[in-house]
């Protein structure tokens, strides 16, 4: 018999009971379901709403609830519409009629609301930490790499030296905002929705502040029908987590590329890389192509919720029982992600010869050939012309600006001198490359020291 039997003549149709259902999905929010009554509780026999003693028979029944549940000794099997009304509906069956009095001044509009918000609260907090761990094992490589010197690219060509150091600890920088908007985003899910009721608030007297102040929440929604219609904190994180995911993708990428063998400026330990099951000499980045390819998914999550949300009139619609399923997935996907990234990160083994060769070829140093002559007076587009026309004989005599003999240099500029090798060494551009923010090796040392002061 439906709660709503009342209003209705006939009973509901097998298949709208499994098409409405959503508790084969809401169930993961049963914690938080049982946290938001008790502080409901609590606040309505405050206000003298329920009496003393049915408060009690509320806030045992429901615990015992949740210790059976976590015992696996209640499933959820009782065909309920969702997570709300099985406990409701369990409560009742033990308690009797103070399981009824709950819902007192309560819709499960804004008890959906409110639950969500519990949930993503703490899956918004464990992201954090996770990202924390990942920004802590990118230092941690960094700093085993902040003077291996690498080409650094652009349009995937050899552009100038960086250090290997230096390109982790981007990733580092992005990885820092994500934290900082998961952060911001934490501060708005911590608002309270309950006390809004069906739409319209209600005419008991309730105190919705002592509910905020219960559930350690920043603040209450200021009004009713934006607390029940509102999945802006649902976005806002399937947003946050879909940058992240960009990022993590960015770098998976990079990581396909290097440990390639036109690369090879990595290995995957084994332990976190695949085989094939024919090509007997295959070893595959699989985990770095499936973040890549979950990714989509994410952003797939993100669309999911903006299309939902985009034609709703106020207040509430059932088309917003379709947020969990993608919001729980975005944050599932990212957990997933990162906690097989973090190790394969830290098993990864950098090969500092392959990348010192690749940065031999490709003339990343012409750059610095040019500022050789600028430096001496030259104009920096009459040296980067010369510089130009050094690395085209370079290329016709399939040798690199190193190996030019001076009297060759001397052709093209005067200017060119003995120590014109030094300058243009990789290490001499590298670590001469100190401007705030740079790749030189003391750079990187800063950088690292400044993350890891933000963290702690
Ligand atoms: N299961 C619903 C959801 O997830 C709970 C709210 C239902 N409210 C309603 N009036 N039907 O959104």
């Amino acid at each position: 018999m439906k709660m709503w039997a009342g209003r209705f003549k006939k009973e509901t149709d097998e298949r709208v009971n499994s098409f409405n259902s959503s508790l084969p999905f809401d169930c993961r929010m049963y914690r938080h379901d049982i946290r938001g009554s008790v502080a409901h509780a609590t606040m309505l026999c405050k206000q003298n709403i329920i009496s003393k003693e049915d408060c009690e028979k509320i806030i045992n029944g429901l615990n015992e609830i949740l210790i059976d549940i976590e015992e696996g000794l209640l499933t959820f099997d009782n065909g309920a519409e969702d997570i709300h009304m099985f406990i409701e509906e369990e409560l009742t069956k033990r308690i009797g009629d103070a399981g009824k009095r709950l819902h007192t001044a309560r819709s499960r509009n804004d008890q959906v609301a409110l639950d969500v918000r519990l949930y993503l609260e703490e899956e918004t907090k464990t992201v954090i930490e996770m990202v924390k761990e990942l920004i802590e094992t990118l230092c941690d490589k960094a700093e085993e790499n902040y003077n291996v010197i690498m080409p650094g690219y652009t349009h995937l060509q050899r552009a100038q030296p960086i250090t290997m150091g230096h390109h982790l600890m981007a990733y580092v920088q992005m990885l820092m905002r994500d934290k900082e908007r998961l952060g911001e985003v934490l501060e708005r899910i911590k608002v309270v929705p309950l006390g809004s009721c069906a739409l319209a608030g209600t005419t008991y007297p309730i105190d919705r502040q002592l509910v905020k102040e219960l559930l350690e929440f920043n603040s209450v929604c200021e009004n009713s029908l934006d607390g029940v219609s509102d999945r802006d904190f649902c976005i806002e994180l399937a947003s946050s987590l879909s940058i992240l995911m960009m990022h993590l993708s960015r770098l998976s990428e990079e990581i396909i590329l290097w440990c390639s063998w036109e690369f090879k400026f990595i290995e995957l330990d084994d332990s976190f890389s695949t085989g094939s099951s024919i090509m007997p000499q295959k070893k595959n980045p699989d985990i770095t192509e499936l973040i890549r390819g979950k990714t989509g998914r994410v952003y797939g999550d993100l669309n999911t919720l903006l299309t939902m949300m985009k034609g709703l009139p106020l207040a509430y619609n059932k088309d917003m029982q379709e947020d969990k399923e993608a919001i729980f997935d975005a944050v599932d996907t990212v957990k997933e992600c990162i906690e097989t990234f973090i190790p394969m990160l830290d098993t990864m083994r950098t090969i500092p010869e392959n990348m010192r060769r690749a940065a031999a070829k490709g003339f990343i140093n012409a750059t610095d050939l040019a500022d050789y002559l600028t430096k001496k007076g030259v104009p920096f587009r009459d040296a980067y012309k010369i510089s130009g026309t050094l690395v085209a004989w370079c290329i016709d005599n399939d040798t690199v600006l190193e190996n030019v003999p001076l009297e060759e240099f001397k052709k093209y500029s005067d200017i060119f001198e003995e120590d014109v090798y030094d300058a243009i060494s990789l290490e001499t551009c590298v670590n001469t490359r100190t401007s705030e923010g740079g790749p030189s090796p003391d750079s990187v040392l800063k950088q690292i020291k400044s993350v890891r002061e933000k963290l702690s």
